[in-house]
């Protein structure tokens, strides 16, 4: 049987968070390393567009996010690592796939009908203000990102299931009308890997402002974890380790036996501030050698650059020739 392809898209919006790490990261980072599967991992610079991002903080997101996938360890010799807009394959495929895209379809995109309903219930007179074409058209970037490297698994969080399943939809609709040319893919949701909180409380996002950025510098990530909202209890008082936060994001880094001794901690009331000293601690450790790496490449973009070139290579040599094969099936072909 063929080997399946796995790919996966981040946006180059925000700074890499410790949510991120090990909702998406950490997993990412395993995988890359299994020879039994070809991976792709890619910068989605021209998505970031559709969120009106501005033009120095997409190039700095993007630096950020791609040092860090190297600095934790991304195997670039097993797996391709580039940047979307590298490959200019990808827009024109858009573009075709955009003619064989209902609009009905677009229509019922979730995150197009949550900014739709946002107008409504901001009492606008036109539901689409201030919606563009690109977060309209958002599930035929991410199809043709898909599609261009004939993708059967996509490893994705929740919300992004439906957009994958447009891709499929999509590309039934193209195969339906001009023969088998395109690889139906499928989502792969993985309900096991963690979702952290943030400072507050709220599920940890770029969009409630309460992140704590992986390789925040050691004094500040110290700081930030002191932030973390806790209950009232004194020290001394038995605390539940359920619904904590400082407790599930030490969970999310520790082995099973050393979260059952801060379980213990718990039970037996350990201070609210040596919890968080604590957990801090344990995190710097973990991600100290990660944190150096990642310093070396933010000083010096030109590593970063050439990885993603290099990356750009591989996955044109693939991308190039599909293209010809995907225009000629269209009718776009040379006359003589
Ligand atoms: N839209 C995805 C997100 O916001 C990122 C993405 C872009 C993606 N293209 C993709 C993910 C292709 C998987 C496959 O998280």
């Amino acid at each position: 049987m063929a080997k399946e392809i796995y790919l996966t898209g981040i946006t180059t919006t925000g700074t890499p968070h410790i949510g991120n790490y090990v909702g998406a990261i950490r997993p990412s980072i395993a995988a890359s390393m299994d020879a039994d599967k070809k991976n792709y991992y890619f910068l989605a610079d021209y998505h970031a567009l559709a969120k009106n991002e501005d033009p120095d903080k997409i190039s700095q997101s993007t630096l950020e996010i791609a040092a860090a996938w190297l600095a934790l360890g991304m195997d670039t010799a097993n797996s391709v690592f580039y940047r979307q807009s590298d490959i200019p394959e990808i827009p024109e495929l858009t573009w075709i796939l955009t003619s064989m895209t209902a609009k009905g379809l677009m229509n019922r995109a979730h995150s197009y009908k949550a900014a739709v309903q946002a107008n409504i219930d901001g009492d606008n007179k036109d539901p689409d203000k201030g919606i563009t074409m690109a977060l309209y058209s958002y599930p035929v970037l991410m199809a043709a990102d898909i599609l261009m490297f004939k993708a059967t698994k996509v490893p994705v969080g929740r919300d992004q299931k439906q957009h994958v399943e447009m891709a499929r939809d999509i590309a039934q609709r193209f195969n339906h009308h001009y023969g088998d040319v395109l690889v139906l893919p499928e989502p792969l949701i993985d309900d096991h890997t963690a979702v952290l909180a943030g400072l507050d409380g709220r599920k940890m996002s770029k969009s409630y402002n309460n992140t704590i950025p992986l390789f925040a510098p050691e004094k500040q990530f110290r700081k930030l974890i002191m932030k973390i909202k806790t209950n009232s209890l004194e020290p001394g008082e038995p605390k539940d380790i359920e619904g904590s936060t400082l407790f599930d994001i030490y969970k999310a880094f520790a082995t099973a036996d050393e979260t059952a001794a801060v379980a213990e901690q718990y039970a037996e009331g350990i201070a609210w501030g040596a919890m968080k000293q604590q957990l801090f601690e344990y995190i710097n450790d973990h991600i100290g050698p990660a944190r150096a790496e990642y310093d070396r490449l933010m000083s010096d973009p030109s590593i970063v650059e050439e990885e993603l070139q290099k990356g750009a290579l591989r996955a044109r040599e693939l991308a190039s020739p599909y293209m010809d094969q995907i225009r000629s099936a269209i009718g776009i072909r040379r006359l003589g």
